[in-house]
């Protein structure tokens, strides 16, 4: 289908709902990519992901406090709406669904989704509420906007567990896809947290990815010794400089579950801090 001719704006869950239903009963398929604003290329490639598979795509701005910690950045959390809206429509996206905070939780809000142990490890360690803050707006989102599939990004690769773990218990229909991770030109992946690092952070960033790359080398080469591999992205990142290292975890691929050896595809993710940013990324190995 061509990209349509205009992009609505709206704010309203009745309406975008009802927006939504209407279409599908005259037979397209709606695609919703939910977001927290600040878009970049990462978030545009699910949009275009979106686009390529559905007849019409949704794109839902809303930064979600109940996934904020209490000593976390919600207050700073960059917001570009004019910016957004104008490459939304420019894409060809058909609405941009923009809730107040007031539209998404009522004042008496109190049901939460734990999804268990899937959101307890990595993450879950060191922001403790925060997939439950995820799972809870990922299916509030669902109820406002009943998409045929909705598109995730594989930079926040235990999100997406928790999100697929969230839909299978509760029988969830949307079906979810999990895009690509997209990276700037020197591999640092693109992130809406980016704009608080100073230029000199922004170059010691790059440690991250340089040390998925060398995981990447190292087991291409046949090492599968997950702490020989941790070792030596370790040493790399102290060389670097301005790095403080989180943690380095290899998942047996799509769980959470860490393995010693690489016996089949696994994920390595990496959390760290520059300066007060955090930053978090994964490659797939094997
Ligand atoms: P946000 O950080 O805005 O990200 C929205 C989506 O874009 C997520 O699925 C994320 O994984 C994806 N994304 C971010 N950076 C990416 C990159 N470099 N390459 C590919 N995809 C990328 O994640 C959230 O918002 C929120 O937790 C949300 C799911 C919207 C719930 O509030």
């Amino acid at each position: 289908m061509p990209p349509t001719s205009t992009t609505h704006l709206i704010t309203d869950a009745a309406e975008v709902r009802a927006t939504v239903i209407e279409a599908q009963r005259a037979g397209e398929t709606i695609g919703l990519v939910p977001t927290m604003g600040a878009l970049h290329a990462g978030h545009l490639s699910l949009v275009d992901a979106s686009l390529a598979e559905c007849d019409r795509t949704i794109v839902s701005i809303f930064v979600n406090p109940t996934q904020f910690g209490p000593q976390e950045d919600l207050q700073n959390y960059p917001t570009s709406p004019e910016q957004d809206f104008a490459m939304l429509k420019q894409r060809g996206c058909w609405l941009v669904f923009s809730p107040s905070r007031e539209e998404v939780y009522r004042a008496n809000h109190e049901t939460f989704i734990d999804v268990g142990s899937v959101a307890r490890l990595w993450e879950g360690k060191s922001r403790p509420d925060h997939f439950r803050g995820v799972a809870t707006v990922v299916l509030k989102l669902l109820q406002m906007v009943p998409a045929d599939r909705a598109y995730f990004g594989q930079k926040d690769y235990q999100q997406t567990l928790v999100v697929r773990q969230m839909m299978a218990d509760l029988n969830v229909p949307t079906e979810i896809r999990v895009c690509p991770i997209v990276r700037e030109p020197d591999g640092l992946a693109m992130s809406s947290r980016n704009a608080y690092l100073s230029s000199a952070q922004r170059r010691q960033a790059t440690g991250l990815w340089k040390s998925l790359q060398l995981a990447a080398n190292l087991h291409a080469d046949g090492e599968t010794d997950a702490n020989k591999i941790r070792q030596a992205m370790k040493t790399l990142i102290d060389d670097q400089g301005g790095i403080e290292l989180e943690y380095i975890a290899f998942l047996a691929q799509n769980t959470v579950c860490e393995v010693d050896r690489m016996e089949g595809p696994t994920v390595v993710a990496i959390a760290a801090r520059v300066g007060k940013t955090r930053l978090i990324d994964n490659c797939l190995l094997g």
